[in-house]
């Protein structure tokens, strides 16, 4: 088997992928890549190489050098960060997946993109978003998402390369921090509910969305690329969810475990419009009909899970 390569790796999603690659491959056989060079586990256990996704070399260098077979393109700017800085995000995600699939092509690799529920927009269904339907999206980071995705059926198409992707929805998860998507309200309020016993969130109260929680989204990403391709209609972007709901339900559920949690409500007007123009709930069915997905933690495991693990940590920490 060829090595896998992580770009973007020490993000909130990376730093989870490739400890479950490296535990399922070999530590030797994943190499870990960002821009950032703090030293971290993900570094410290295995390969860890400096690569700017936006320096076509800095890619093809890795790739033959470790014999690379197949490249987990996370690198990207989030929602937020995007909006906040829209040409970066052009150069960045768009200009970073361009020289990762030609890079790809030349030496016939297979590449996953993560898609978001940001490829969608105000004009799509909002309630059961099919997986073939209207993407119009208004945000930076939506552009470059839909964009992305055509690229990858582009090169898949017109290459013949192994491109394959989800569209993921927000992800929760505690081991690194959210790296300034719209969705990093559904993290933070587990901090503050354990430090402080109330959180004001930047979301409406009612702002319903997909969530996921981390281990189902890592375990997607690798039955889709472990999936059989003859059974693989949309290959480069399924709908994919968990569960929806709202940061007023995710509230009520942290004050199950955490006695006289306070939720309160300092709405953010740039993340509230960019959550207001995506869908409330997404219809995965292509995704378990295709690839066999199925979720397996709903809000109040995960709830239940991400408490037990940061209250050990700040344990550790006393
Ligand atoms: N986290 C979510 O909720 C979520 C949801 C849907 C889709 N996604 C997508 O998943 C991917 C990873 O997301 P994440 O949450 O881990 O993001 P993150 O912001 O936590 O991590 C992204 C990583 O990319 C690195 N990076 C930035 N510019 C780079 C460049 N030019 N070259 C190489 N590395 C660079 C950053 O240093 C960072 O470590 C992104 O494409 C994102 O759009 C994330």
């Amino acid at each position: 088997m060829r090595r896998i390569l992580v770009t973007g790796a020490l993000g909130q999603i990376g730093s989870e992928l490739v400890p479950v690659l490296r535990d399922r491959y070999g530590a030797d056989r994943v190499v870990a890549s960002d821009v950032r060079m703090h030293a971290s586990a993900t570094a410290d256990d295995g390969p860890f190489e400096y690569v700017d996704c936006v320096h076509i070399r800095q890619i093809a260098e890795v790739v033959r050098r470790y014999e690379v077979g197949t490249i987990y393109h996370l690198a990207a700017l989030l929602s937020a960060v995007a909006e906040a800085k829209p040409r970066v995000a052009w150069d960045v995600n768009m200009g970073g997946l361009y020289r990762v699939l030609e890079v790809a092509r030349e030496y016939g690799c297979a590449v996953f993109l993560p898609s978001s529920i940001g490829a969608f927009g105000p004009s799509t269904p909002r309630e059961g978003t099919p997986q073939d339907t209207i993407q119009r999206p208004t945000t930076m980071y939506g552009i470059t998402k839909v964009s992305a995705e055509l690229l990858c059926d582009y090169y898949a198409q017109r290459f013949g390369l192994d491109t394959r992707g989800l569209r993921l929805p927000g992800l929760i998860s505690h081991v690194a921090p959210p790296g300034g998507g719209t969705t990093d309200y559904a993290v933070e309020i587990f901090h503050h509910a354990l430090r402080y016993g109330h959180y004001a969130c930047f979301l409406r109260a009612d702002t319903r969305l997909d969530m996921m929680y981390m281990p189902d989204a890592i375990r997607a990403m690798i039955e889709l690329m472990n999936a059989d391709p003859q059974r693989l209609v949309h290959r480069n972007a399924f709908n994919l969810t968990a569960e929806s709901f709202t940061p007023a339900r995710l509230a009520e559920e942290i004050g199950r475990h955490i006695e006289g949690f306070t939720i309160d409500y300092e709405v953010d007007p740039l993340r509230q419009a960019i959550a207001d123009s995506w869908p409330d709930s997404i219809d995965d069915r292509a995704a378990r009909e295709e690839w066999g997905w199925q979720p397996e933690w709903d809000l109040a495991a995960m709830t239940r899970d991400m408490l037990d693990h940061l209250r050990g940590r700040l344990k550790a920490q006393h």
